[in-house]
């Protein structure tokens, strides 16, 4: 039987201590544990998870400094966490890495996203074996600082919320997350084995990584509605759709609007295009690049790009099972004036 912790239950220091200990141990079983997509994976504090990312939460939770200038950039997983690092990282330094050079646009210059992957540039808090890669690492980043996190709302380091760390949080329609995450694993698990119509069922079902997916938006959602100013909500289809509009308001949230003379300039657009699919995929770093950020495990950046496209749900998903994601996302998200 699994037990579903309400979304923003408060965890309390001992919980907290508890739940270190459970998830730094892969032999407990004490952790209520589920069939996962690749291992079993564990519910901490009613966030489904592999036991390492329980353990990389965990390490953040107890670890992590916050600052009162962070912004946090986040995400569920497979939403369009790069392109929104990448935006952010061009936004916020083009001061310092302009995105026009003598009159060139994207690819002229050194621009930073020319030759690092996006999560090089904007680190994630939780890090799979973070206990090897100490938080210092985040320590030693100047202020203000970009930072990346799937952790969901209830679960990120309290002093986050209590210091008023300002949130940009990325959903995108589940269905192509869906397809999206079971790609994604196809291509970073060794072994990987479970079939689209395993992988969605589990989905539905609530099981995913950071899942369920609709607990992981509406944590968010709700506190973006209770605190506007504070955490922004972006949808990645809004995205695609109009990215040079979500430029500009991404740049007032984090307090570097864009002046009229920039946008005479077409600095928006020119950010836009450098951070673009098109762009980024292209780039020797993200197309043949392959980074360790976790202590033996080597990983190509081009896993981080595949389609990059709104509506590819329609190639993998039947109407009917179509029918029944919608149906069970309607559900939970009912009453809270969030939709897909
Ligand atoms: P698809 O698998 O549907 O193509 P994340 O960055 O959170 O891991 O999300 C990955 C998804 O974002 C992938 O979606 C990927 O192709 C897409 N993506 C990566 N970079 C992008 C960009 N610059 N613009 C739009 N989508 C991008």
């Amino acid at each position: 039987a699994q037990v579903e912790l309400e979304v923003d239950s408060v965890l309390t220091g001992e919980e907290e201590d508890e739940s270190l200990l459970l998830s730094m141990s892969s032999s407990s079983n004490k952790l209520q544990t589920r069939e996962g997509w690749w291992t079993t994976f564990v519910l901490y504090h009613g966030c489904c998870m592999d036991r390492q990312a329980a353990t990389s939460v965990s390490l953040a939770r107890a670890q992590f400094v916050p600052r009162d200038d962070d912004a946090l950039l986040a995400t569920y997983p497979k939403c369009g966490t790069t392109w929104l690092k990448a935006l952010a990282f061009a936004v916020a330094n083009r001061f310092r890495h302009r995105v026009i050079v003598d009159g060139a646009g994207a690819g002229a210059g050194d621009h930073p996203l020319l030759t690092q992957s996006p999560h090089d540039l904007v680190p994630f808090i939780e890090l799979p074996f973070r206990h090897n890669h100490p938080v210092a690492a985040l320590d030693a980043i100047p202020s203000p600082r970009l930072l990346g996190t799937h952790m969901p709302h209830h679960l990120l380091p309290p002093r986050a919320n209590e210091l008023g760390c300002r949130i940009v949080y990325l959903c995108r329609e589940p269905k192509d997350v869906v397809v999206s995450t079971w790609h994604f694993m196809n291509k970073v698990i060794d072994g990987f084995s479970i079939d689209f119509d395993k992988a969605f069922e589990l989905f539905v079902d609530g099981c995913s990584p950071f899942g369920p997916i609709w607990n992981h938006c509406l944590g968010y959602w709700n506190k973006h509605v209770e605190e506007l100013d504070r955490i922004i909500f972006l949808k990645y289809d809004d995205m695609m759709a109009d990215p040079a509009g979500h430029v500009k308001k991404l740049a007032e949230f984090l307090r570097v609007p864009f002046t009229d003379d920039e946008v005479d300039a077409g600095v928006v657009e020119e950010v836009v295009r450098l951070c673009s699919f098109a762009k980024l995929s292209r780039l020797p770093v993200n197309s043949s690049g392959v980074v360790d950020r976790s202590s033996g495990r080597p990983m190509e950046n081009s896993v981080f790009f595949r389609k990059g496209e709104v509506g590819d749900w329609k190639d993998y998903l039947t109407e009917e099972m179509a029918k029944k994601l919608d149906a069970v996302i309607e559900e939970k998200l009912k009453g809270s004036g969030l939709t897909f």
